[in-house]
């Protein structure tokens, strides 16, 4: 079976770069701490996380599946001017004979969001899907209450190919989830950000 080529992988981008999640990773208190932060779990639908302080043993199992998994590539996200891991990135569920992949992130450190770094890091993570991997379709999805989430990928190019109403679980009720999906032509570059960083 196809699977993803992890030893050694370094994707550099503008502002970040991406390498393979390891077990340092893993256990690196600040990875634990952004799980363990709700303004960071709201909306990543992970009800399991907002319910109270996830175990360790958890996020464990969870990082050790992503590791081996053949059909999940999971990033760490690293700050360039740092060399600072800042957050985590995937594409996931991979259907090999479709050639489609789903991509998630995660910007952990929240003194970090609003710089570009998810821009810029899912920019470079399609870009190596599409030109190197070969992958044919990327997909993705965010909670109608991720306003800077749904902006990243309509920058980007991605579009929107379904309202799933009323479909995410939130603190206090319920939102839509707006499916996204983009083809190599479709996908753009990152533009300055507003606030002019
Ligand atoms: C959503 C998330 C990935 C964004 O990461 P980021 O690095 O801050 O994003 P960027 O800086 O690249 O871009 C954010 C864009 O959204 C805009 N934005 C931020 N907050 C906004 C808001 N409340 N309403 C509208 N736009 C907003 C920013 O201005 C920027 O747009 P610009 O380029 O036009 O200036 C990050 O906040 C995060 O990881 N959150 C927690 C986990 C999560 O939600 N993951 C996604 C699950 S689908």
């Amino acid at each position: 079976m196809k699977h993803f080529n992890k030893i050694g992988l370094r994707l550099e981008g503008e502002r970040t770069c991406l390498v393979s999640f390891s077990e340092a990773h893993r256990d690196d208190p600040a990875y634990l701490n952004w799980l363990r932060n709700p303004d960071v779990v709201r909306t990543l639908y992970l009800p399991d996380y907002l319910a109270g302080p996830v175990p360790y043993e958890d996020v464990k199992t969870y990082c050790d599946r992503m590791i081996r998994s053949e059909t999940d590539l999971f990033l760490a996200l690293i700050d360039k001017t740092d060399d600072r891991f800042v957050g985590t990135l995937k594409a996931g569920h991979t259907n090999w004979y479709a050639g489609v992949s789903d991509i998630g992130i995660m910007v952990g450190d929240k003194d970090t969001w609003g710089k570009g770094f998810a821009q810029d890091a899912i920019f470079t993570l399609c870009h190596y899907l599409f030109q190197t991997v070969g992958l044919r379709k990327l997909t993705s999805g965010a909670m109608s209450i991720n306003p800077a989430m749904i902006k990243v990928f309509e920058k980007l190019g991605f579009q929107r190919e379904a309202l799933l109403r009323a479909q995410d679980r939130t603190e206090d009720g319920y939102c839509d989830h707006v499916h996204f999906g983009c083809f190599p032509d479709e996908l753009r570059t990152p533009t300055p950000l507003a606030n002019g960083q």
